[in-house]
């Protein structure tokens, strides 16, 4: 079985995509390094030079290799369930796990981040939290789709761990 991350920029679906990985002994595959690696340059780099419509279509691209292969833990890019049909693709790959947070809590860790997102950089507090609630409005019917929903305020690493041993043993 895979195991696949969905959700904001900066919820953290990298930082506990590892975390887990190790834990469940899974092998861990980021979406968005992957293709970084691939194209040679920074997802910053894909988006100023050949656009988001391209960047989209290397991420279906990615989705449609991983789907073919098992006991992945997948980091998926934030946007990847919302285009392309690709949330009923990755809820056909595997478990998948909506990873949430409240639009003040992603504001405060973006702006902490050093990773570079073309979608909200050079934005200021108060303009993040207004992108994001509105982003989130428009992404939610993607997100909510998803198999689990852990709210990250809420829940520990451990209580995710239960919920996935949980699901597996249904
Ligand atoms: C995006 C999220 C990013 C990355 C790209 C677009 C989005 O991934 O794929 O900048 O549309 O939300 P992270 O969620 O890992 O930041």
């Amino acid at each position: 079985m895979n195991i696949i991350l969905i959700g904001y920029m900066g919820v953290g679906k990298t930082s506990l995509g590892k975390r887990l990985a190790n834990r469940l002994e899974m092998e861990f595959v980021d979406t968005d390094q992957l293709i970084e690696t691939r194209e040679g340059c920074s997802i910053e780099t894909i988006f100023a030079n050949k656009g988001e419509s391209y960047f989209r279509k290397l991420e279906q691209e990615v989705v449609n290799e991983l789907r073919l292969k098992d006991n992945l833990l997948i980091s998926t890019g934030g946007g990847m369930p919302c285009f392309n049909n690709l949330m009923g693709v990755l809820n056909d790959m595997g478990l998948t796990i909506y990873l949430k947070r409240s639009a003040k809590e992603l504001a405060n860790r973006l702006i902490k981040s050093k990773k570079k997102r073309p979608l909200v950089v050079n934005k200021n507090y108060n303009e993040l939290v207004t992108f994001i609630d509105e982003m989130l409005i428009k992404r939610a019917p993607y997100y909510e789709a998803a198999q689990i929903v852990a709210d990250r305020t809420m829940q520990t690493v451990t209580d995710l761990e239960l919920q996935i041993n949980d699901f597996k043993n249904k």
